[in-house]
């Protein structure tokens, strides 16, 4: 049986494993989250309720709190979510990147390798991105775990120098770590500052829907669950020392991903075809944007027997309707500081 660490499971992807873990696993589920403006306990809180999951309220940068976590509990499994984690807040402030994803994954290794000296089974699992190998061109092969390391964003360069510790503590100190690193992301409770949540959350208010640049971008979409499922199954059977690329399959352009939720809402809402695109706003492209980011998941798909089950559209219109029928979570996280970032980064496209 193993007990668990989970940092960041207040966060988006961390608060839906911890959900999905807590019916899988009789052994204990610690979390621990400084509770950013991303952190959101209302994902995780009947689990904190119930007493099934014991939260903790810290930074990962804390020495002292996370020693004690590891002398107090005895961990056999670390899922380390924790982080900063969008790319638009790096371009504007890096310094937090470099505390968090840095400094603090720094430390959590530093604490599991001074207690897990003699243990054996235990794991240590680094949820990375697809985004520390900078971008491909239209024509390239996906990124394999193979792919050099080539970041390009302040986001990506701190998630990269974090997989490069990973990889030192193991290689160095024999610490039974595994990286995964994943493409984009969706699904519910996911913060509204990405692309998915950000359009889906204006066009049900009817509010400009930003398009950087012309939208031609591409990304690779993997819902969140099937994520989830990715790591728990890497818990279970992944090779210390290794590491699994995870991806959807499903490469899709921006402005592609954005026309689809405008279908989706026009359908949930009963408007006529065509009136969300209306609202679709080009601005300013990001600086130093990625063009396209692929995954070839093919030895995650064929050493451990994963593979991504949720359909594109299907996923996009239940997720449409998770957040209209969400309505007060929404509004609690639109509050102060996302308004504020929001001013500062959309200028005059009010929200
Ligand atoms: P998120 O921003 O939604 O959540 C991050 C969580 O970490 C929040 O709960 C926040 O409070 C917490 N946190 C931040 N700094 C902390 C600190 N110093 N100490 C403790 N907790 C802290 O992020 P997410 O989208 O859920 O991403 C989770 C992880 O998955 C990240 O490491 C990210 O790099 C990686 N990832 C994300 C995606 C994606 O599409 N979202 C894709 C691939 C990989
Ligand atoms: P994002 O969700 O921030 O994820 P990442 O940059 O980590 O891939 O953005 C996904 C894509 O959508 C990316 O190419 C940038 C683009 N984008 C927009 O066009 N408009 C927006 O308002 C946002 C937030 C992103």
């Amino acid at each position: 049986m193993s007990n668990w660490l989970i940092t960041g499971g207040a966060g988006f992807i961390g608060g839906n494993f911890v959900n999905r873990l807590a019916d899988k696993t009789s052994g204990k589920i610690l979390v621990l989250d400084s509770l950013s403006y991303a952190g959101d306990l209302q994902s995780i809180d009947p689990l904190i309720r119930s007493g099934r999951v014991e939260f903790c309220h810290g930074s990962i940068c804390d020495e002292t709190l996370v020693a004690k976590l590891f002398a107090d509990n005895d961990l056999t499994r670390v899922v380390h979510f924790a982080a900063e984690s969008h790319v638009d807040r790096s371009i504007h402030q890096a310094k937090p990147f470099i505390d968090t994803n840095i400094n603090g994954t720094y430390n959590l290794l530093e604490q599991a390798r001074r207690k897990w000296t003699e243990a054996t089974g235990n794991l240590f699992i680094h949820v990375s991105t697809d985004e520390v190998f900078g971008d491909l061109g239209p024509n390239d092969a996906p990124f394999t775990e193979t792919t050099p390391y080539a970041p390009s964003s302040p986001y990506s360069a701190s998630k990269a120098a974090s997989d490069h510790l990973v990889r030192a503590w193991h290689r160095t100190y024999g610490l039974p770590t595994v990286i995964t690193n994943c493409s984009n992301n969706f699904g519910p409770r996911q913060f509204p500052e990405k692309l998915v949540p950000l359009v889906i959350c204006n066009a049900l208010s009817g509010k400009p829907l930003p398009v950087y640049g012309d939208g031609s971008q591409i990304r690779d979409w993997l819902h969140v669950d099937d994520h989830c499922d990715a790591i728990r199954l890497v818990s279970e059977k992944g090779r210390a020392g290794e590491t699994y690329l995870i991806g959807g399959k499903n490469e899709q352009k921006n402005i592609d991903v954005v026309r689809t939720i405008c279908k989706a809402v026009d359908q949930f809402k009963n408007l006529a075809s065509g009136t969300t695109e209306k609202l679709i706003t080009y601005v300013k492209d990001r600086p130093g944007h990625d063009v396209r980011y692929a995954i070839n998941p093919e030895k995650i798909c064929s050493e451990l027997g994963w593979q991504p089950t949720q359909k594109w559209d299907d996923s996009i219109a239940s997720l449409v309707r998770w957040y209209a029928q969400n309505e007060g979570w929404r509004e609690s996280i639109l509050s102060g500081e996302y308004r504020q970032f929001y001013a500062k980064h959309y200028g005059t496209l009010a929200i």
